[in-house]
């Protein structure tokens, strides 16, 4: 049974480090005989300089072929004054929602290696592990009606309309039930119910789905206690699930709670476990073609996508214990770089992951 992945390197540091993720792909699949295939496509800014569009209908149709595609990064100033729908960003949210990929988990997990890359003290992060569920294809990103109007008065103004339906909210609550249960059984559900009742809504049918998983213990918080909590006593949390907005905020700021957002993967499933998996980084473009961008992240999330969408476990497990392993050798590129620490390159930190394997 050959199987099919998809490679969008995308722009900034998105190629040098899918790069590295590929040739980890290639040796785990001789070594596994996983009998993958490989195929690559233009999404976001480089999609934009060769067909004027940031997600081309060919790339959109390999990706529906695919069984798993594994996405570097998208965007970069060079495109940042283009309109709203021409920008390498509409690329990705177009593969999510095309692809109906609804649901994003974004794990938080220190590294014990790495723990003093975090700028909390030791004692508040030492053992962090964190699920965040975010929901990835409703909500206000994706609302109607949006956009810039004239009013009467002459004046403009922005809107965007944030709602979700019940069946929206039932199937990521769904996906972070059971992603609780399989972990430390304690979901937090974050919203805005005390102003907004679209969180209302979600609220209730979170409690709702409570009684289908009796096992797993789920509380309620507003989102901005939320993003204090995450900072003053993170490991309270085991499994957070939250809409797309909250979600993109709060991810960013647990992946920062483990100094090193270069290492954190995360996956995007549709309910075919169909997945797009990319790093939570992004394009970083003030170090690309530097050879210096830290290619880990990219990596664990081809293991996410050998666990998640082609249920090679064991493969996935290999590329967590090699990263594992060149964290103890003491390699490290320069965004997690501390005392004692050899700095390396990009390709250099890829090729002790293949040499681990
Ligand atoms: C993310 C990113 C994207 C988002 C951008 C690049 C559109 O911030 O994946 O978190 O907002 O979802
Ligand atoms: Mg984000």
């Amino acid at each position: 049974m050959s199987r099919n992945v998809l490679l969008l390197p995308g722009d900034g540091i998105g190629p040098e480090i899918v790069a590295e993720a590929e040739k980890v792909l290639h040796k785990v699949n001789d070594q596994f005989g996983l009998g993958l295939s490989f195929e690559s496509a233009l999404v976001g800014g480089a999609a934009i300089d060769e067909t004027d569009t940031p997600l081309p209908e060919e790339t959109l149709e390999k990706a529906r072929k695919a069984d798993a595609i594994l996405l570097g990064a998208v965007g970069g100033p060079k495109w940042d004054s283009l309109p709203m729908a021409k920008r390498p960003e509409k690329g990705l949210l177009g593969l999510r929602s095309n692809l109906e990929l609804f649901a994003n988990l974004r794990p938080a997990i220190l590294y014990p290696q790495l723990a003093s890359a975090s700028s909390l003290k030791p004692e508040v992060v030492s053992g962090l592990d964190i699920l965040i569920v975010r929901e990835l294809t409703g909500g206000i990103y994706f609302g109607q009606p949006r956009g810039v109007r004239e009013l009467e008065s002459g004046e403009r103004q922005g809107y965007n309309t944030y709602q979700y339906t019940e069946s929206e909210i039932r199937r990521i609550g769904r996906v972070a039930f059971e992603a609780a249960q399989q972990r430390g059984k304690k979901l937090c559900s974050v919203d805005k119910a005390n102003v907004l009742e679209v969180t209302v809504l979600w609220r209730e049918i979170m409690e709702d789905l409570k009684r289908e998983y009796p096992d797993v213990e789920l509380s309620h918080m507003y989102v901005d206690n939320a993003a204090m909590q995450l900072v003053r006593a993170p490991k309270q949390f085991d499994v957070i699930v939250t809409g797309n907005m909250f979600g993109d905020i709060l991810s960013d700021e647990a992946a920062m709670l483990t100094g090193s957002i270069g290492m954190l993967p995360s996956a995007s499933l549709n309910s075919d476990k169909q997945g797009m998996y990319e790093p939570c980084h992004g394009s970083a473009p003030d170090i690309a073609g530097q050879g210096i961008a830290n290619p880990l992240a990219t990596i664990l999330s081809a293991a996410m996508m050998l666990r998640y969408s082609l249920n090679e476990e064991k493969a996935a497990l290999a590329i967590e214990a090699a990263v594992s392993k060149v964290l103890d050798q003491g390699l490290r590129t320069a965004d997690i770089m501390s005392e004692g620490g050899q700095k390396v390159s990009t390709r250099d930190m890829g090729e002790a992951v293949l040499n681990a394997l």
